[in-house]
Parts: C-alpha cells; structure tokens; sequence
C-alpha cells in the first residue's frame, strides 16, 4: 500500500493497548514505521508539516508555543494518513514558567517528597502547555565542577542520586490532566556523561566497567525500577565505545540485565556524531550502528530519516528491529493517552501557569535548598530592626541569573530582584545597592561599593555566577568568582564591617579566600523564580536552613575530583605514611590539603545539633539480616530546626578495595530547641553488596565500619561484623 492510500480500519483507543498498537503497526509501511523514529525541529531542512503530512516525522523537539505545537499536532493527526499524534519533547528541567532551583541546588535538600512535589507542578505547567515527553531527570553522577553540567545533576553519589531520580519519575509521570493525559519522563544522559574527561562537556569517558557498575550507573536503574518511560543516551563515548551505540549499555546491561521495555532516544544528533567519534564513516553507516546496538528514535539527526528505510531493504536491519522499535513508540504514546487526547486547550493555559501554590512550592523548595557554609557570631539571622544595609555586588539587581540555567519560558519579569525583595521585607531599613562590578567583566566602581559599606551597619555581598556560566556546553576551568569579584569582596572587607556573604551559582565554586575572610557565607545557587524572597526568608531567620550540599567543594581547581568516597590509597594521609627515602610518602599534595572546602552533606543550621549515643544493635549482621544503629540527635540551639542525618558505612577489608565511605540512608528530622530523638536506621544486609573481581554481586563477610554524622567528614563511628 503507498503512503498516500488510505487505510481500511483506523483502531478504536477502546481496544486494548496491544491490539490498538499491534493493529496500527500492521497498516504501517516501511516509510512510516521509520518515521515513528525520527524527532525533528522546527528548524529542519526538511518541509516539516509535509514530513508529518506523510507520518514520517513522529516526535517534535523544542517547541515551546502552544499555539505551533497544536498547529502541528492537528497536521499530523488530521492530515496524515493513520492519524498517528506526535511526541512533543521539551527539556522542562527545573520548571516551565514557574523556575525552581537548579538541579543540583535541590538535591541539596536531600527531600525526595518535596522534589517529587515540584515534578508534579512542573509536569502540570508543562503538560497545559503541550509537552508530554520531558528529559529529565539527568542523573549522571558529576565530580566535576568545572564541568558546566554539574548543575543540571544531583551531584556526586550514587545513592543521593538514585532516590532523587526516582522522585523525579514519580512526579512526572503519575500527574494526569483532566483528560487523562501524562508526561513521560526522560532519564539521561546514558551512560557516565557526568564522567567527563577534565570536565569538559561532550568529552570521553573512561571508566573501568566496576565503577560504571557501582559508582556511575545506580541512579539510571533507580529510574528504570521506578518505571521511567524514556531513556535518553548521551554524547560520551565510554571505554572507546560511544554511548549512543553501545551495545553493552544498552542491549547487555539495559535491556537484558535491568529489563527495560521502554524507548530509547538518541541525544541531540549524537547518532551523526558518531562520524566525529570516528567510529561511522557517514550517516548510513551511523543510523546502522545505532539501530542495531539499540536506539529507537534518531533525534535531530539526518540518520535514520535518509538511511533507515534503505538499510532494511538492502537486508541490514532485520524489519523485526524496527517493528519493535515502532510498537514500543506507539505504546508509549497509547499510555499518554495521545490517541484519545492529542490537543491542548489553548483557553486553559494562563489559569495553569504562575499559581500562587506553584510559586510559594517555588520559595520552600529555594529556601530549603540553600546551604548555610559558614556562620560566626550568629550574624545570621540577621538582627535587622534599626540597622543600616549595604547590598553590594553585581547579583544584587539580577533577574534572569537568579533563574539558572535550564529556564527557556522562565520570564526575567516574573522574578524580583534581591534588592527589591529586600525592600519589601524590610520597609523600615535604610538600604543602599550598589553592584561594585560587574558579574564576569572588569568593569568596577569599588569606591562606590566602600563607601556604602563604610555608612552600613552590615554589608550583604550578592555575588558569583550568572546563569549562563553554567549548565550544557558551560564549563569552566577557573572556579573562583568570576571576574573582578574576589577583588570587590577585599574592597568591602577593607572597611571592617561585617559581611553576610550569599553566593549565586550553578556549580561548586572553589571559594576558599571567601570562605576565610566573611563570617557568614550562605550559598544560594541559581533558585528559580522565587529565589530573592526566599533568600530573605533564611536571611530574617522565616526559614531556619537545613540543605546539605550533594556534591563537594574543591579547595583549588588542582584536587579536581575531590570526593568523599574515595578509596584509602595505600600511603592514606591520616596514616603515619611509608618512610621512603628518608621521609613519610603520603597520598597528598605539598601545596594543598587532601580535604575538600566544604565536604559531602555539609551544612549549618540556625540551630545546633549534637550527635550522642551511637548504638550499633546489630554488631553481628547475618546476610538474610539488617544492621541497625541508632544514635541521640538533640537540638541544642535556640530554635526549631531541621537535620539530615546521613547514614555511612565503610567495608574494612574485601576481595577489591573499597570507598572509605559509602553513603546507604539518609532522614530529614525537624526538633524543637532542646528536643532529643533516636534515630535509627534499618539496612538491610543486602544493600552492602557490591561486585567482586568477576564483576558479580557478591556480599562479602568481614568487619565494617557505621558511621551516623551530619555529613561525610564527621559524625560517630561504630563496628558491626557481616557474618
Ligand atoms: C542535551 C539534552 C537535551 C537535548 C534536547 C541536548 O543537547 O544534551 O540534555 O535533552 O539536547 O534539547
């Protein structure tokens, strides 16, 4: 039958979904079938709406207006011979109109629910709008901070990683509209993207397939085991092999291992890219190597639209592979219910955007995700009433940084500037602003900026990165504050008053010289919308802070990657080291400390919390057991707060070596001043296996150390034995 002939039955949506979809496939020529498999966007060479007219286009990428993705819809429903509706793909990574907090900058929360929360309201924000595929969540463990990506992850471990990834999924896809539509969510970029070779975006990883296994690729099953619809590959290559056609990943370890049964997408023409690897000598022979090693849709790439057909033809591509390829896609789009429900309601999309509980959602989350570095003399809260302000730096009337680096329909109108929420919440407060530089330039008035801080009682300096420093093709490889700014923040310092120090940024930054010289220092990130007030609800005390950082601060560029879970090295620097000629060799540095700025799950509060009574329960753990230990968390401070109290093991001696440190629980308690409680996890044997030299899972008897802490360089230390 040709493409333009029309078919005999078009299926009911009242068929079950493997009928309807089965049904579907069988009228389907060739042509269309690959055109199930093939994303565009607007800004193809090819005549779009006739592609779609023809069912050769099945997936659209990066519309953002309601209107076109209609008008588009409507083409491909309409006009198109088996009225099959198309996958609207967007990247709505922290937010649609409503920004929330760069990725990184939530998982400092270490809050599942509330992240689960804002994937709910975003999905909802994104689904009126007409997206009903998301790529996200990106949960490519990063320990890198150079590398600009790092703030579009949840940081540098695994476990942290994996529970926000499942958040994310939950959020995304159990949202359903009034007309049972859903989003899918994408989860990316896989595989060990975040591995990086020098932090640099789209360069080679190289990883043993022990750490990909244990360290890299945990997040991504979390994903796959809380039913994540889509899974995107990344650009990488990884182990000489790119990630987009790499059948270990995605047949051997996805497939096979992990059973996936949902779609798999190219990254942004990362199938073409292959010939840049060197590993396709064109598009043909790329479009060959990705469909066979597994990939089901070809995203802006020329591959499978101009070769795909014609390798099946030639008898290349066995037809089974694509018609499973097909059958999964249109499944999917079964499940969002595009069938039954492919338009958007153009009249109900203001009343879904901006909602007052979308934004104040938008505040908690900015808030909770500020991490409180440093605090002397309890100069935070801030003792406002009857003193004299000096906001100084170049963040202090930002609108569009404050948003972050993923917000293409975040609106620089709907976000207050610090200074203007600073007005508001504080009416009665002389307040100056003066920007002092600019954010990366040389351009400086420091007198200025000394002269408000002379006449100040207090200065609040608003400093570090704009949006763009940051996120996709955003590395750097100097992590200072860019710019003029460090030497602002010695102009300021100069004049003697005291110094509330709130950093803007997308990633770690190796701020050691801040750290040393202000007294308070409170990273903010990029926060979203809502960042400004939030940032005064922890200044004024509103909000007590409790987020922990999910990812380490370097001290210098030079300890890039500095990680809390590292191995112990046979010359470890706490030990008294090997006396080699003449002197102790230790793993260490001559100029520099081994230990990182502010370490994994760091962070102050306004309260103070003292860890007592470490009760190993089980020293003794049988392997069908769990080891449980409790400790007293109390809350010795003058106010009510919030702690996350972080669960660490060690495994002393194994079959390969192991992380110092392991992190496997985490809870978030809220006290009262004065207020004790036990916490006591429950962790199961099982959850202490790891691979042995075959790469098989095995749990490994012997001694281990527990750790209950505030974070992974402190905490009480315990034994327990695995039987
Ligand atoms: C990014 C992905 C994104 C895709 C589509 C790529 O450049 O790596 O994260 O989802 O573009 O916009």
């Amino acid at each position: 039958m040709s493409s333009r002939e029309t078919p005999k039955t078009v299926p009911s949506t009242s068929q079950s979904r493997e009928i309807f979809c089965q049904a579907l496939l069988d009228q389907m020529t060739l042509r269309e079938k690959v055109g199930q498999m093939v994303q565009a966007d607007l800004s193809w060479k090819q005549d779009v709406k006739q592609l779609l007219r023809e069912g050769r286009i099945g997936a659209l990428l990066s519309i953002r207006e309601p209107q076109v993705i209609n008008e588009h819809q409507h083409i491909a429903v309409e006009e198109s011979r088996l009225h099959i509706p198309v996958l609207m793909g967007n990247d709505i990574i922290h937010g649609y109109r409503s920004i929330f907090p760069i990725p990184l900058a939530l998982a400092s929360t270490w809050n599942p629910e509330l992240i689960e929360a804002v994937a709910r309201v975003t999905t909802a924000e994104a689904l009126a709008t007409g997206t009903t595929w998301n790529y996200t969540p990106m949960v490519d463990v990063s320990r890198d901070p150079r590398w600009g990506r790092i703030a579009e992850s949840g940081g540098e471990d695994a476990f942290l990683n994996s529970a926000i990834a499942q958040a994310w999924v939950r959020g995304i896809q159990n949202y359903r509209d009034a007309e049972g539509r859903r989003v899918a969510s994408c989860v990316k970029h896989y595989a060990a993207y975040g591995a990086s070779e020098s932090g640099k975006d789209y360069n080679s990883t190289d990883l043993s397939e022990r750490r990909l296994r244990e360290e890299y690729l945990p997040p991504y099953k979390a994903a796959v085991d809380a039913g994540v619809m889509t899974l995107m590959t990344s650009f990488n290559d990884l182990n000489g092999v790119p990630a987009t056609a790499n059948t270990l990943l995605l047949q051997q370890i996805l497939r096979r291992e992990w059973g996936f049964n949902g779609v798999i997408v190219s990254d942004y023409d990362s199938i073409g890219e292959l010939i840049n690897h060197g590993f396709a000598r064109d598009h043909k022979e790329a479009a060959l190597r990705s469909i066979l090693a597994g990939v089901d849709i070809d995203m802006m790439g020329n591959a499978y639209h101009f070769h795909l057909a014609e390798l099946v033809e030639e008898g290349k591509v066995p037809l089974e592979l694509i018609d499973a390829a097909v059958l999964r896609i249109l499944e999917l789009k079964y499940d969002l219910n595009l069938f039954s429900a492919p338009y958007i309601d153009e009249g109900k999309i203001s009343s879904a955007l901006l909602r007052p509980e979308t934004l104040d959602l938008a505040e908690k989350s900015a808030a909770e995700s500020m991490v409180l570095l440093k605090n002397e003399f309890s100069l935070l809260p801030l003792k406002a009433a009857g003193k004299k302000i000096a906001l100084i730096g170049p963040l202090a009337e930002e609108r569009q940084s404050l948003m972050g680096c993923w917000c293409f329909d975040g609106q620089a109108q709907d976000v207050e500037t610090l200074h203007e929420a600073l007005q508001r919440n504080l009416p009665n407060n002389e307040l100056s602003v003066t920007p002092g530089c600019s954010i990366n330039g040389n351009e400086t008035d420091f007198s200025e900026a000394i002269n408000a801080a002379l006449q100040a009682d207090v200065v609040i300096l608003a400093i570090g990165e704009a949006d763009t420093m940051s996120g996709e093709a955003h590395s750097r490889a100097h992590l200072g504050l860019p710019g003029s700014q460090q030497a602002l923040v010695d102009a300021v310092l100069a004049t003697h008053k005291p110094i509330i120090a709130a950093v803007f940024a997308g990633r770690p930054l190796a701020i050691t010289k801040l750290a040393q010289q202000v007294p308070a220092l409170l990273m903010v990130w990029h926060g979203g919308t809502r960042t400004a007030q939030a940032f005064c609800d922890i200044l004024l005390g509103k909000v007590n802070p409790s987020g922990k950082l999910s990812a380490s601060f370097p001290r210098s560029v030079g300890q890039i990657p500095v990680y809390y879970a590292h191995k112990s090295t046979g010359r470890p620097i706490e030990s008294t080291g090997t006396l080699q000629f003449n002197q102790a060799h230790k793993s260490s540095y001559l100029d520099e400390s081994n230990a990182p700025l502010f370490p994994f799950g760091y962070g102050l509060s306004y309260s103070e919390f003292t860890y007592s009574h470490l009760k190993v329960l089980t020293p003794k753990v049988s392997r069908s057991g769990s080891l449980k230990v409790s400790a007293t968390v109390t809350n010795t401070g003058k106010v009510a707060g919030t702690e996350i109290v972080q669960l660490y093991v060690r495994d002393l001696v194994g079959v390969v070596t192991r992380p110092v440190k392991e992190l496997k629980g985490f809870k978030r308690i809220t006290l009262a001043p004065g207020e004790s409680t036990d916490i006591e996890f429950d962790l199961p044997a099982a959850k202490l296996t790891f691979l042995d030299l075959e790469l098989k899972p095995i749990l490994e008897a012997g001694e281990y150390k527990v750790w209950i802490a505030p974070n992974s360089a402190e905490g009480l230390e315990g034994q327990f034995e695995l039987e």
